[in-house]
């Protein structure tokens, strides 16, 4: 639809801006408490709550924390918490067997947040990385990330998070097919209504550095992820990926990084018109945050109008590490 302009001075676009009441009445995109998913890291411990350098203001938390952090974000409105574990190096096997044990610290997470505020929805990751002892989001063999054999270890992860109560499975890890078979053995498994939110257009991107600190991947990545995650340079691409995953039975899509990639929301959301998210990615966090402390840019403004961003670009939804900040100031906290 092209818009209509009448010629100046018939037309005069200022009109509606004249005001704080006329601009309120045509602002076409809101952006609302329940658009927010909160990423959290979680770590073992008790009473902890660890400051991540390169993320201020975001925090490892141990369990009973997370509890705590999930219930303040079910009272501030928040639908979704998403659950990353930091794993204990001395865990970190080439089969990465943590990864589906059905007591490390993401499933039990779930289990303690599930039991104390069942009302928030808990989203998981499935990938390898931390329990990798290469760091990859897949089993290395010979120094390749092998597709077939990690989609079976992916299945099994996904499977024991479903176990454990998660509402919303989140396959970040790129491989092909898996998310077929794991619709296939939660359905087998009687967990036909676990929702899939297919990390499905994840690009190799710069902007995870900090995530990788506070999960203690960093250290542990041999190589990059080229092989499996996506060529910033394509767009198409992401479109075919965006079809696999939801003839496979993903119920939701994601874009990740966000900001960099709004071309690709806005592409997924007009050819599909599925539910589409943005992951808003830790390093996205780690500009604003860091250009805010230096009193560069104003930290609040510059957070709402990234967040509007992901509205305009036709998402339903954002996962954010300023969802609790952001949820805050719309309640007027
Ligand atoms: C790992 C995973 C990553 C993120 C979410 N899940 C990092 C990666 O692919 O290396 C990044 C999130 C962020 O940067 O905030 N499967």
């Amino acid at each position: 639809m092209k818009p209509t302009v009448a010629p100046f001075p018939v037309a005069r676009l200022r009109r509606t801006r004249k005001s704080e009441s006329l601009r309120a009445l045509v602002q076409e995109n809101v952006l609302t408490v329940s658009d927010l998913i909160w990423p959290v890291f979680v770590r073992d411990g008790e009473n902890i709550e660890e400051p991540i350098a390169s993320m201020p203001g975001v925090f490892r938390y141990s369990v009973d924390r997370v509890v705590e952090a999930a219930k303040e974000a079910h009272a501030l409105g928040i639908p979704v918490i998403c659950l990353f574990p930091y794993t204990d190096p001395a865990l970190k096997t080439e089969d990465c067997a943590e990864a589906w044990n059905p007591n490390n610290l993401s499933n039990t997470a779930t289990r303690a947040i599930k039991a104390a505020v069942p009302e928030i929805s808990v989203m998981t990751d499935v990938a390898l990385d931390p329990y990798n002892i290469n760091g990859h989001d897949g089993l290395v063999e010979n120094g390749e990330i092998v597709n077939d054999p990690s989609v079976q270890a992916l299945t099994k992860m996904a499977l024991s998070q479903a176990d454990a109560g998660a509402d919303i499975i989140g396959p970040s890890d790129m491989m092909d097919g898996r998310i077929g078979t794991i619709r296939e053995a939660l359905e087998a498994a009687g967990h036909q209504n676990v929702t899939l939110m297919s990390y499905s257009a994840k690009y190799a991107s710069a902007f995870y550095g900090p995530f990788r600190d506070a999960v203690g991947a960093s250290g542990a990545l041999k190589g990059d992820k080229k092989t499996y995650q996506m060529n910033p340079a394509n767009s198409d691409e992401a479109l075919r990926l965006i079809e696999r995953d939801l003839q496979e039975g993903a119920d939701m899509v994601m874009v990740k990084p966000g900001m960099p990639y709004l071309d690709i929301c806005r592409r997924v959301k007009d050819g599909f018109g599925v539910p589409t998210f943005a992951y808003q990615v830790s390093g996205e966090y780690a500009m604003i945050q860091a250009a805010a402390q230096n009193g560069w840019i104003d930290g609040e403004k510059a957070m709402f109008e990234s967040l509007m961003a992901f509205k305009r670009a036709g998402c339903n939804g954002i996962l954010t590490y300023f969802a609790p900040a952001v949820a805050r100031k719309l309640a007027g906290q």
